[in-house]
């Protein structure tokens, strides 16, 4: 398993942010989401630095929906981040936990009527709307309360990218956004316009997840300043903001060849300079949304071994006190993941095991073929990159509970989320 961000190895045992992970496992039982608070603190502080923040005014938008407890909040806010919300569930997160309503960007495909009035009462900075009923939606309530909105629209601008391999398309199908077609754009421009408590500040695009290529990012800067050209020579306009979505690829194994994000902010930023000067059009501020490359590495989850099956020349089981529930992602895209044995870090790894999760369902398997020391029952599993889509994909299918999420830092540890109860699974329950 690759040690990223503070993991450090101590004797036999695995050390995150300065504490031992035997102990963790020991003080707060498992499964267990370890969050290298560090680690988060110094990916943002990267983004920040290499996207220009300070010196152009871009802005750097954490995608909440990768991992949203309200200490997530508290440390984004701290390290000056704006925060993407998709829900009134995670803009009441972000609410509650005190960030600023200013720098929230307000997303979704079909946001409901709710969620739009709580989004205009809170004062969300921008909303990125999808479609024309959401806009008519939100002129409405902006109208009832006075208020003019700030608004990005969505666009599918033909680019759709998976970890090696994009496509470019003039032919658009996504559930998401305006379309290019039948000068599409240009047409909703034109309507929003007419709409008076709506300010249009600029277009949104989001072009996929986990990428590690910046062709395609490129490719979305060229496109995007095309039809914000397209627009102003049609309607006269030029706008100021511009958002790129996320999508940066991280490392889960060694098949996984990511680039720091200095590569993805320079790419990104030389092709805007570039096309602004090429269309004699005013550089806008420039909007990224990380979620993944934010979170991801810094999480870990720490389970205990239990049962083990050995099938005499066909597979080794060890199964975990956790899996689908607190990990969809290996069920749900075949997601790979790198593991080792926290409390034998420097045994020779000699077996290849199946790392089984505690759910009634075959396929809840962690792990196939993990190279491990031996594995005893006891030991302690820890499954690196779980920081992003995994506690906030958890559920209590089985009725399992939720596990509880660590942050650890300097040395220290601290609870950020209690571990679910009994008693809080039933807590929504009728009798
Ligand atoms: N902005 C928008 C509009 C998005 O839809 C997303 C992710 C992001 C930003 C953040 O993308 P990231 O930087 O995290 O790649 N559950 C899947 C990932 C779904 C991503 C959906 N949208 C997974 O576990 O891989």
């Amino acid at each position: 398993m690759k040690l990223l961000g503070t993991m450090r190895i101590e004797e036999d045992t695995l050390y995150i942010g300065g504490v031992s992970t035997k102990e963790l496992a020991k003080e707060y039982s498992t499964p267990l989401y370890v969050i290298d608070e560090q680690h988060v603190r110094n990916v943002c502080r990267e983004y920040l630095r290499n996207f220009k923040v300070k010196e152009n005014g871009n802005r750097v938008t954490y995608a909440g929906k990768a991992f949203l407890p309200l200490e997530m909040c508290k440390i984004i806010n701290e390290e000056g981040l704006c925060l993407d919300v998709v829900s009134g569930g995670e803009l009441y997160t972000a609410y509650k936990s005190g960030f600023p309503m200013e720098k929230v960007l307000f997303h979704g495909n079909n946001k409901t009527i709710e969620e739009i009035k709580m989004g205009i009462s809170l004062g969300v900075g921008r909303f990125v709307a999808d479609n024309f009923y959401e806009l008519n939606t939100i002129n409405e309530f902006a109208k009832k309360e006075n208020k003019v909105v700030n608004v990005y629209i969505r666009i599918t601008p033909g680019i759709e990218a998976h970890t090696h391999d994009y496509i470019k398309t003039g032919q658009i199908d996504s559930k998401f956004g305006f379309t290019l077609i039948n000068d599409g754009v240009v047409n909703a421009v034109k309507e929003i316009l007419k709409l008076e408590n709506i300010k249009l500040m600029g277009l949104h695009a989001h072009i996929g997840s986990q990428i590690f290529d910046v062709d395609p990012f490129v490719d979305e800067v060229e496109v995007m300043f095309n039809i914000m050209n397209d627009v102003r020579s049609k309607l006269g306009i030029e706008l100021p903001e511009l958002d790129l979505g996320g999508g940066f690829g991280i490392y889960y194994t060694k098949e996984d060849k990511p680039k720091n994000p200095k590569v993805f902010c320079d790419a990104i930023l030389n092709k805007a300079e570039e096309m602004s000067k090429k269309l004699e059009y005013p550089m806008p501020k420039l909007i990224i949304e990380p979620g993944r490359s934010i979170i991801g590495n810094a999480g870990t989850t720490l389970y205990t071994v239990g049962s083990i099956k050995e099938i005499p020349e066909v597979r080794k089981y060890i199964s975990v006190d956790g899996g689908m529930t607190d990990n969809i992602r290996p069920s749900l895209y075949r997601a790979d993941y790198e593991c080792a044995i926290a409390n034998k870090m420097n045994c020779k790894e000699e077996e290849l095991v199946t790392v089984a999760g505690k759910c009634c369902e075959s396929g809840d398997i962690l792990i196939s073929d993990a190279k491990l020391p031996k594995v005893e029952s006891g030991d302690i599993l820890a499954v690196a990159t779980t920081g992003a889509y995994g506690y906030s994909m958890s559920s209590n299918y089985n009725k399992i509970p939720r596990p509880a999420v660590v942050m650890v830092k300097d040395g220290n540890s601290r609870v950020v989320c209690k571990r679910q109860s009994y008693e809080d699974l039933l807590a929504s329950e009728i009798i």
